[in-house]
């Protein structure tokens, strides 16, 4: 069925009123936060969360991150939360840090995609935390994409994939991050990266004592992150990692950090917040081809080099691997 997405505006208190009203009425609502758009549903309303996967096309064995107005309000959705963690709850929330903790039994698994765990954040954005707390429950939300695709970082980009399937945004402007928030799993000791994101594993070693590892996906058993298994951020563009302005063709577009003089090449801004941004342009612009120039900054930046690996990786392979949120 389509429906007829309402385009609210953050800065208007009536509308932010309507956003919750929708949310407490089991609807799906995009949501900005400060590191990406996150399409919300009540996290106690199962039919709602089934929604979220289905217009996603997102698969069911991929878990779904909690989003509280307060630090306080993690308790509501775990059990068993190590002091750690409210020291990381201290120093880093509210933040683009999301925590994996033990499951409350009262959260649906579905929520979890049926694990024993529950990834929890709260926003940074005042406006977000607001609205969870008019809506009366914490909210799911997965980025507002559609699953594979970019993240999206300005209101246009969740219209693009989700418009006349959900029954409205809240626009607050472009995301000042830009990518997703970073998820630390406290599960387990040592404390793993289960994804790298806006917050780095220095920053995190001030509270841990030590830097955490990333999680590793290989052994046996299931992967601790689902959702690493899948292609991730790619456009429909292919994306080309390069360490040589020789090498790219004349006519694509080639995102870097540095000034390009060139006639033969466009080229873009890279940076976190542009990335996503710019994956989608190149679409639109149906240019031939996306190629990152991999200098020693971008290298040196774990969480942006990780969603470019992705983008490349997803772009150029064969198999039939299914995409990803
Ligand atoms: O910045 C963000 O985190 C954004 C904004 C909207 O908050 N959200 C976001 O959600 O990126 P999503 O669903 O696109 O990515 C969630 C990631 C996935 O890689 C998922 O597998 C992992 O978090 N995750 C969620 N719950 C988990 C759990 N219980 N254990 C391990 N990994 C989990
Ligand atoms: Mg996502």
């Amino acid at each position: 069925m389509l429906l007829d997405t309402l385009h609210l505006d953050a800065s208007n208190p009536a509308d932010v009123q309507r956003a919750a009203a929708l949310l407490a009425a089991g609807k799906l609502v995009a949501i900005p936060t400060e590191t990406v758009y996150g399409l919300a549903a009540h996290a106690f309303t199962p039919s709602a969360i089934e929604e979220i996967f289905r217009v996603k096309g997102r698969p069911m064995d991929n878990p779904l991150i909690v989003h509280c107005a307060t630090a306080g309000d993690i308790e509501l959705v775990a059990t068993d939360i190590p002091i750690v963690a409210w020291r990381l709850l201290e120093r880093f929330a509210p933040g683009p840090l999301t925590l994996v903790l033990h499951r409350h039994p009262r959260v649906p698994s579905i929520v979890s995609a049926g694990l024993p765990s529950v990834a929890v954040r709260i926003p940074a954005l005042e406006v977000t935390r607001r609205l969870i707390a008019l809506a009366g429950e914490p909210v799911v939300a997965p980025s507002a994409n559609q699953s594979g695709r970019p993240s999206p970082t300005r209101a246009e980009h969740v219209l693009e994939d989700l418009g006349g399937s959900i029954a409205a945004i809240l626009d607050a402007g472009p995301c000042a991050i830009g990518i997703e928030s970073t998820v630390l799993n406290l599960t387990a000791e040592p404390a793993t990266i289960v994804r790298p994101g806006a917050i780095e594993a220095a920053d995190l070693a001030e509270i841990l004592g030590y830097e955490p590892p990333l999680a590793s996906h290989s052994g046996t058993g299931a992967p601790i992150a689902p959702g690493m298994k899948y292609r991730h951020y790619a456009p429909r563009t292919p994306v080309f990692l390069t360490d040589s302005l020789e090498t790219i063709p004349t006519g694509a577009l080639v995102l870097t950090t540095a000034p390009v003089e060139s006639d033969r090449i466009r080229a873009r801004l890279l940076t976190r917040q542009t990335l996503y941004d710019e994956f989608r342009r190149a679409d639109r612009e149906q240019v031939p081809a996306i190629y990152v120039l991999i200098t020693p900054d971008v290298r040196a930046d774990r969480a942006l080099m990780n969603r470019i690996e992705k983008a490349a990786v997803s772009a150029q392979r064969t198999d039939n691997t299914p995409p990803m949120c």
